[in-house]
């Protein structure tokens, strides 16, 4: 049995291991991100399209180059696509006169697969990226239209140089927190948060962290970008809904599916009670109002454009319509092993035991498929411009993070 050093949740620097999983493999980001993800990437192009037509303010310095940063990249053909409607939809609503060139930064954290999404670039692997874009309503990628560059730290910090950006983007990644909150972590239950029918305390914890996080991000955005420049932004969250953990929807749903496979592993012997009750999953889905009052507070950008759109379903059920419940399963085990393989082996501290906790899963999912149809995802849409000097005040408050 392979031993990983193991760490508590209180040691774990959640920026060491919130990566997805990289390569090309079964369980890989790139691969998994095809089938739930990419729907949820096009459905928002149209508003990312819009918002560059109709909001952006920006003016060129004299050097005729647009900066673009994508924070939370992770790799695959979303990544690429994504940047790509970005360079299209700018270039279109400069016009004529204003050639700029483009300078796209691929912002992640540094367990990211950087090498796999730069590997993607090469012009072979654009034309299969393109192909593999089979629904006909995207143009391919336009290989060679932009300088690229790969850019890693969390995105909770600087991470360009001051007024250097024109449009920052950032797609499914907001909702991931830089940690689980404190007092979360301080009270041990046998319940994976964020989960539903959890005390009031627990989503007030997860909201205040939220906050922290998300004002942190837009403090470093205020910085970074220019005046009259964008950040777009869609995130897993939830529509309305004043109980916060009852409404956690697709986040809530995950959890509890961990729940189920951790109880299994306590049960059968594979580890202790306490593996699973000190175990939470660091992320929040806010709702639009909360949202607002964040960019309000915070001051810097004005908030052009929010809305939600749902529901996604979490999970593709083609295989279970073509009666291959097995084939489901371990679609769903792959997909959750995508998002969240390296959390839960920093936590287990051990390759085998990772294994069997996805492999759990997936059993459990191939069983019970019925329960997954009503899995759906909601996302917040937010379109901010970036209007305001910053104070000394908001500077203040950003060093202090
Ligand atoms: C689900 S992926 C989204 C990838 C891609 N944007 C898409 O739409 O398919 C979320 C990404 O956010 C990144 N991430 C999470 N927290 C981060 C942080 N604090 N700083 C930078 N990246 C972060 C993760 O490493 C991961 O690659």
């Amino acid at each position: 049995m392979e031993t990983i050093h193991y760490q508590s949740q209180s040691q774990l620097v959640m920026e060491n291991v919130l990566g997805m999983k990289g390569g090309h493999g079964d369980s890989s980001y790139a691969l998994n991100s095809l089938s739930v993800q990419i729907k949820m990437v096009r459905a928002v192009i149209p508003y990312l399209e819009r918002a560059i037509y109709e909001k952006m303010r920006v003016k060129l310095n004299g050097d005729g180059l647009f900066r673009i940063a994508d924070f939370g990249c992770a790799t695959g053909g979303n990544t690429l696509l994504v940047a790509d409607t970005i360079v299209r939809a700018v270039k279109r609503s400069l016009g004529e006169e204003e050639e700029p060139e483009f300078e796209v930064y691929f912002a992640d954290l540094r367990s990211n697969d950087f090498n796999s999404l730069l590997r993607m670039m090469l012009p072979t692997q654009l034309q299969s990226c393109a192909d593999a874009d089979n629904d006909g309503d995207t143009n391919p990628v336009a290989a060679g239209s932009y300088f690229a560059a790969a850019v890693c730290g969390s995105h909770f910090r600087r991470l360009f140089p001051r007024k250097s950006l024109h449009f920052c983007h950032s797609s499914l990644c907001l909702h991931w927190l830089s940690k689980v909150p404190e007092a979360v972590r301080e009270r041990r239950s046998p319940r994976v948060y964020v989960s539903s029918d959890c005390e009031e305390a627990v989503g007030g914890a997860y909201l205040h962290q939220f906050n922290t996080d998300f004002t942190r991000f837009l403090n470093a955005r205020a910085e970074e970008t220019v005046y009259g420049g964008c950040v777009f932004i869609s995130l897993v969250g939830r529509n309305g809904g004043t109980h916060i953990m009852e409404e956690q929807g697709t986040l809530g749903d995950i959890s509890r599916h961990f729940e189920y496979a951790f109880q299994e592993l306590v049960n059968e012997g594979f580890i202790e009670k306490e593996k699973w009750e000190s175990f939470n999953l660091p992320w929040f889905g806010p709702n639009p109002e909360e949202v607002e009052s964040i960019v309000k507070r915070q001051g810097a950008f004005t908030m052009e454009h929010v809305r939600v759109l749902g529901e996604f379903p979490l999970h593709p059920m083609t295989e279970v319509r073509r009666g291959e419940k097995e084939v489901f399963g371990s679609s769903v085990g792959n997909h959750y092993r995508a998002l969240l393989e390296n959390i839960v082996k920093a936590h287990l501290g051990c390759e085998s035991l990772t294994d069997e906790f996805f492999f759990r899963i997936g059993k459990r999912a191939a069983a019970k498929f019925e329960e997954y149809l009503s899995n759906h995802i909601e996302l917040v849409v937010v379109m901010l411009v970036f209007l305001k000097k910053i104070t000394g005040l908001m500077r203040f408050a950003f060093h202090e993070f």
